[in-house]
């Protein structure tokens, strides 16, 4: 039986690979993509999510969530994604619907409508929609089976400010909320993100499938690869969300380590810090199996396989 997971997303080029990765995998039912603001306002985000179900081929539902953080103003990331957050080669307007039903009040549904522990939760972006469900309906926290995101760093540090990656640093109260919510969390950090990148062998063959879906592909990592490989100085750019779909079609491609993980919500200096004790120098619970390491050839194996039957 298929897994069945909402994937909460920004889309962002990462987001993009990310949800068709799963759109193209038969071990996951993607029940719906609920878009947030992130990478650029909500708005563009549900839109480039519609252009990347219509250009996948399937119906998934698209929902859009909250446009703005729990508790302060949106930071948005057009320096890596472009303006419109998926620039690369223009797809057409999307003719893909957007449900008429807010992305918070959807999960909230979805949860209670199955049964316990059957549902999973995959944050590719700031995690203000899955927290205002949370907060709203408190009785679906225990029904989740288990959240799987993208998020935080420790030894890697920051991509926003020195030391908080951007989607715990865009809503770090909702990221604290979720850190302590008791659900089971898998965390794909920048200590794996960093080491899943791309080559350009990869992006050749990415244009050689000579689908749809592989041009935009290609020319999406194009886009921020150009970002990526200057802020860096390496050979090409991290696939961040993308780990997170390969971790639940197949999580021996990762390894890290069950730990606590807090949150930074006060320090202006290190605000949106995932706090990870890795060493375990603390007695705080665990609460989060932290990743740090990546099989990238068969990260990138699996990408190419499965973008491949789309
Ligand atoms: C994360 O931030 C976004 O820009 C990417 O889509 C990814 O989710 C990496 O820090
Ligand atoms: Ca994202």
């Amino acid at each position: 039986m298929p897994r069945k997971i909402i994937i909460d997303t920004d889309p962002g080029q990462d987001d993009a690979v990310a949800i068709l990765l799963a759109l193209a995998s038969p071990e996951l039912e993607v029940i719906s993509l609920t878009a947030v603001a992130g990478n650029v306002p909500l708005p563009l985000t549900q839109w480039n999510a519609r252009q990347i179900v219509e250009l996948s081929g399937k119906s998934t539902p698209v929902y859009a969530g909250c446009d703005a953080p729990l508790k302060r103003k949106l930071v948005t990331a057009e320096h890596v994604h472009g303006k419109t957050g998926l620039d690369g080669i223009p797809l057409p307007a999307p003719s893909h619907p957007l449900q008429s039903q807010h992305a918070v009040d959807h999960i909230i549904d979805t949860l209670r409508a199955h049964p316990p522990g059957t549902i999973t939760l995959c944050p590719l972006g700031p995690l203000t929609n899955i927290a205002t469900a949370f907060q709203r309906a408190p009785d679906i926290i225990p029904r989740v089976a288990e959240i799987v995101l993208m998020g935080g760093g420790c030894f890697e540090g920051g991509n926003i400010t020195p030391a908080a990656e951007f989607n715990i640093y865009v809503d770090p109260e909702a990221a604290d909320i979720i850190f302590r919510s008791g659900v089971p969390l898998v965390v794909m950090p920048l200590d794996v993100t960093h080491k899943a990148l791309t080559s350009r062998a990869w992006i050749e063959a990415m244009r050689a499938l000579g689908t749809p879906v592989g041009q935009a592909v290609a020319s999406w990592t194009d886009f921020f690869e150009r970002f990526d490989t200057a802020k860096y100085g390496s050979e090409g750019a991290p696939l961040h969300d993308p780990c997170v779909i390969a971790y639940l079609i197949n999580p021996a491609l990762f390894t890290g380590r069950h730990i606590n993980v807090e949150i930074e919500t006060a320090s202006p200096l290190t605000l949106g810090m995932t706090v990870a004790d890795w060493w375990r120098v603390t007695d705080r619970e665990p609460n989060a199996m932290f990743m740090g390491g990546v099989d990238r050839d068969g990260f990138y194996r699996l990408l190419t396989e499965r973008l491949g039957r789309l």
